[in-house]
């Protein structure tokens, strides 16, 4: 790009002291513009709640703060309406409406940034619009919560494998399986609630990083925004990140989480499990193959989970280093952050929709239980009932298991006193224990998998979702 910039004097706000105009070349590498507009709204809030404790602290008049407000309100409607010129060459959010406020309204506007400087006005703008995005991932979760425990109780008291190591293990129930992912989703919930707590104090007057002389009063700002409190450094402040990367880290674990129910998924709706059918409108075609479904949205949610750890990394990778207090690396932070927030609410609302939209093969899960040894640990159970040591238990399981490999059969074909040879204390209610209904059922530990505890689950889940149970 040609620079142009010889016999001009620098136009910028923070201009004074420049003899050349800044090089068109420079203001397209530092601009932020074309992302931070993002914030414009939370910009204007707190420009208003600045200003207005202004006015109270006899920093303004009272006609100058209705001038800055009114001419603030109608910025915002004109960036609402699509109807305000961004220019890159006011680098940023900020000042873009700050001169924009300047050109409309004269001097008030150029009073506005009096105690404040654009390293408290940005920490300030990313503060309240993580704050919102808590609000809106703390309802999102709340829906892929509402939408398992519904799959949990259209199948309760249905079975199928559970797996260790993608190997057979123990049946347990559908729901039970699915009510996993229930906590999961709600620990997610709890660790935005706890981190909205550290992003929801206000950094504004720290100003620069030193505070600042004029008679400003930041708790009164802080009401204003519904703050909890100002926050109490303000080197600290000026160069705190750690707020947003705790977010990313937040994003993370959700995005995680939904990778791996997604693997599940995908696994699946393979013809090798046939476990789940995924309905047509949530799956695509190929090209060429003309007997392709693929579950391309639960892949797609697996994929994207590279984009959410790549923001992190960023976040944590741009802070190492860096020493107090603000530097411009910091305007690096938000493109990671507006990318995590879009992906992770984007894959959050459409897991919950094709949750909606999936079914259980009930049957084919009934019959994947029956094969695989999966009842050897309640025999092993029912031994140590009989006082027989775990490990000698599990022991003469083994033999009954490798016995029945070499005969092609499974446990529950052979006959009691084919099954006595492995221990005399084997007696006729063994094939109960054998049966998948028994060995489900039977295990009513806190957190188990018995119909018993996970319809308490279940309920307990209905209730705490507002959901009305059957
Ligand atoms: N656009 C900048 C950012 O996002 C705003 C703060 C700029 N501060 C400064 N002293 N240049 O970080």
């Amino acid at each position: 790009m040609k620079v142009d910039s010889k016999n001009k004097k620098s136009q910028k706000l923070w201009g004074g002291r420049f003899e050349e105009a800044t090089a068109a070349s420079v203001e397209a590498f530092t601009e932020s513009i074309s992302y931070d507009r993002r914030l414009y709204s939370y910009d204007i809030m707190g420009s208003k709640a600045h200003a207005t404790m202004l006015a109270a602290n006899g920093l303004l008049s009272n006609e100058e703060l209705t001038a800055i407000i009114d001419g603030l309100s109608s910025i915002e409607t004109r960036i609402d309406e699509g109807n305000f010129a961004f220019k890159s060459e006011l680098e940023d959010i900020h000042m873009n409406i700050e001169k924009a406020l300047i050109d409309d309204i004269g001097p008030a506007g150029a009073k506005l940034h009096s105690g404040r400087s654009r390293n408290d006005q940005v920490a300030l703008d990313f503060r309240l619009y993580l704050r919102d995005q808590c609000d809106c991932f703390m309802l999102l979760l709340d829906e892929a919560r509402r939408a398992v425990v519904s799959l949990a109780r259209k199948y309760m008291g249905q079975v199928m494998p559970g797996y260790t190591h993608t190997q057979r293990a123990q049946p347990v129930l559908i729901s039970h399986h699915m009510m996993a992912y229930y906590e999961m989703f709600g620990r997610d919930g709890e660790r935005i609630a706890d981190c909205r707590k550290r992003i929801n104090i206000s950094p504004l007057g720290a100003a620069a990083m030193a505070g600042t002389g004029l008679p400003i009063d930041r708790e009164m700002v802080a009401d204003l925004l519904g703050f909890d409190g100002v926050t109490a450094n303000s080197m600290d402040t000026a160069g705190d990140r750690d707020f947003a990367i705790e977010f990313l880290s937040c994003c993370t674990m959700i995005q995680l989480h939904l990778s791996r129910l997604s693997e599940e998924l995908v696994l699946w709706s393979s013809q090798e499990f046939a476990f789940v059918t995924i309905a047509d409108k949530f799956c695509t075609g190929s090209s060429i193959m003309p007997q392709k479904k693929n579950p391309d949205i639960p892949e797609l949610i697996r994929g994207k989970s590279g984009r959410v750890v790549g923001s992190l990394m960023s976040l944590i990778t741009l802070t190492k280093g860096l020493p107090l207090t603000y530097n411009r690396d910091l305007q690096e932070d938000k493109e990671p952050v507006f990318d995590a927030v879009d992906t992770v609410s984007a894959s959050l609302s459409i897991m919950a929709e094709m949750l909606a939209n999936l079914s259980f093969n009930s049957q084919r899960l009934e019959e994947a239980t029956k094969t695989g040894f999966m009842t050897a640990t309640d025999l092993a159970d029912y031994l140590v009932l009989h006082n027989v040591p775990f490990r000698e238990a599990h022991g003469i399981v083994g033999r009954a298991v490798a016995v029945c490999i070499e005969k092609g059969c499974e446990l529950t074909e052979l006959s009691l006193e084919q099954i006595r040879e492995f221990s005399p204390v084997i007696d006729k209610d063994v094939f109960e224990v054998l049966s998948v209904e028994g060995s489900v059922n039977s295990r009513i530990s806190t957190g188990g998998t018995a119909t018993l505890r996970v319809e308490e689950a279940v309920q307990a889940a209905e209730k705490q979702m507002g959901i009305v149970g059957d």
